[in-house]
């Protein structure tokens, strides 16, 4: 089948997201004006480049209680950094629950009962549990086409990765077995890891 997106694609659901797949999710912590601690998966995430090294993240859409954005757009605006922590097939449930739309004065680190670590570069708590945290200063946030699609943009200015993944001087995700976003509600959990060099190599 072909079709153009602005005439409609004709099947039960949009199957725009499960084209884009496997994503990687990035589990954005930011802090608000007043202190408090806010956590959001984003799976429309990449890194962008590698010096200095940088990372993007799009955000689709509002909230009630937020003037054209979600929170994380919005303390990212404010604070001019966030923090890109991983999720690992154990942090399955949680980062879940941390998708729920809370009122802007409530922690989604409270709701999903995790434990927060300092960052050290940045004003903002991370996921104490996670495999890798990104802390990330604020390069721009470009507003897309559309009503509220933003692209942000962060240099990585402190990487935090834990202890046990570390195998061998490599960063070993058979060590946390990362969660990747498929299309619809679907999930996919990477097991399988296999090695191939580049011709040039
Ligand atoms: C796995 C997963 C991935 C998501 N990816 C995105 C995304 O890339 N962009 C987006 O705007 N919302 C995404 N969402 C929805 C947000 O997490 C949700 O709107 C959340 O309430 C936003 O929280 P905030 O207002 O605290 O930023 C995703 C949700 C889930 C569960």
């Amino acid at each position: 089948m072909f079709y153009r997106p602005q005439d409609g694609h004709g099947l039960p659901h949009n199957p725009f997201n499960a084209l884009i797949v496997p994503r990687p999710i990035a589990w954005i912590s930011t802090r608000n004006s007043e202190g408090i601690d806010n956590l959001a998966p984003y799976s429309f995430f990449s890194g962008t480049a590698y010096e200095p090294p940088q990372v993007m993240f799009a955000s689709t859409g509002t909230k009630p209680d937020r003037d054209n954005t979600k929170d994380t757009v919005g303390n990212i605006r404010a604070s001019q950094e966030f923090c890109v922590n991983l999720v690992d097939e154990a942090s399955t449930d949680a980062m879940n629950t941390s998708s729920r739309g809370l009122p802007a004065d409530a922690s989604e680190f409270d709701h999903a009962k995790l434990t927060r670590a300092n960052c050290e570069t940045i004003a903002c708590a991370r996921v104490a549990s996670a495999p890798a945290s990104l802390e990330c200063k604020l390069v721009h946030i470009q507003q897309s086409k559309g009503a509220a699609n933003y692209v942000v943009i962060g240099e990585v200015t402190g990487i935090h990765l834990r202890d046990d993944c570390i195998v061998d001087g490599k960063f070993d995700s058979t060590r946390f077995i990362p969660l990747a976003r498929m299309g619809y509600r679907d999930y996919a959990l990477v097991r399988e890891v296999f090695e191939l060099a580049r011709p040039d190599d």
